[in-house]
């Protein structure tokens, strides 16, 4: 790991020469109302997108499957010719049916046919990295991810992509994925207040594996606590920034895909970064409960 600039630290992919910051972009709140079509402004979408980039942004998460497609164009038109050092993470495995569910996507058509959809949206020769997305809604279910996995080992073996990681996966999932490729990241449902993957997190960390939570802010209801709110307070900070923070305090192989829509809220959460929480602040929300459910819709 280095140091760097207001972005903080750097994290090396194991086993690559890839660089991530640890504060990065999620863009799947780039897309319309329910994660379906366009956004109500698409230039603020582009925006956003400039600004993250403008800022030292170089770790975008993002998927063919919000919008559909929409997201992906939308990085394409306001980034494109990308910076080189700008890492694009997608994800395979899912497809939105004509009433906007989400419906896994897993064979090896399907596998191959979003590789494709993810290269021509983007308008790449390669996909850095590519996330397997199995298992359910929220959480992963126990079952062997050999047969899609072994589809997308053989898209990076014919180059079409750099680097493979799982999504809503169990350990015994990577472990039956390591004997077949390579995997950089793990990027599973966890913030301040959802931490059934802590066991998981320290030992990806021992392995020098990322872990990229998605939802770090709660998802499409954010996170609401008391204890996040009076933490805040104590810090002159949002309770966001803290919850950013106390991700980044948590292990150092965490690196974060925060969404949002908003320039304001993209500054607010890059500046996280730089937040130091003191003790007292890690023990305030050791035991943090919820005022509010942390989901709303479905994830993917
Ligand atoms: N692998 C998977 O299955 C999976 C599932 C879900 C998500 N993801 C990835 O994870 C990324 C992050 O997840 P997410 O965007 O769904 O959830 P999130 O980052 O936990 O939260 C996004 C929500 O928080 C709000 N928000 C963001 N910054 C804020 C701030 N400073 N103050 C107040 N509200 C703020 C956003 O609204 P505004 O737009 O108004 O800021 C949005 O409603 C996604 O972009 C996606 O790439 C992956």
């Amino acid at each position: 790991m280095s140091k760097a600039t207001e972005l903080g630290e750097k994290f090396r992919l194991p086993d690559t020469a890839t660089d991530l910051y640890r504060m990065g972009y999620g863009a799947m709140q780039l897309a319309g109302p329910g994660v379906w079509g366009p956004p109500r402004d698409v230039d603020a979408a582009i925006a956003v997108l400039r600004e993250a980039v403008a800022m030292g942004v170089n770790h975008i998460d993002t998927s063919d499957f919000y919008g559909p497609h929409v997201t992906n164009q939308i990085i394409k038109k306001a980034l494109h010719p990308y910076p080189a050092a700008l890492v694009i993470v997608t994800k395979l495995g899912a497809r939105r049916g004509p009433d906007k569910s989400w419906i896994p996507a897993l064979s090896h058509q399907e596998l191959i046919e979003g590789a494709h959809d993810n290269l021509r949206n983007l308008s790449l020769d390669q996909l850095d990295i590519v996330n397997l997305r199995v298992g359910g809604v929220l959480e992963p279910s126990e079952g062997s991810i050999e047969e899609p996995l072994t589809a997308l080992a053989e898209l990076k073996r014919r180059g079409l992509i750099r680097h493979i990681g799982l999504s809503n996966v169990t350990p015994r999932q990577l472990e039956e994925a390591q004997k077949i490729t390579e995997i950089v990241c793990i990027q599973n449902f966890y913030n301040v207040a959802r931490r059934a993957d802590d066991a998981f997190i320290d030992s990806l960390s021992k392995q020098g594996i990322a872990y990229v939570p998605f939802f770090p802010l709660g998802g499409f209801t954010p996170l609401q606590s008391s204890e996040l709110d009076r933490v805040a307070a104590s810090l002159q900070a949002t309770p966001m920034q803290v919850a950013l923070a106390w991700l980044l305090h948590r292990s150092p192989n965490i690196l974060l895909i925060p969404g949002t829509s908003s320039t304001k809220h993209l500054r607010e959460n890059l500046s996280a970064a730089a937040l130091e929480l003191p003790s007292h602040a890690i023990d305030a929300l050791a035991g943090i409960a919820l005022s509010a459910p942390p989901l709303a819709q479905p994830a993917h």
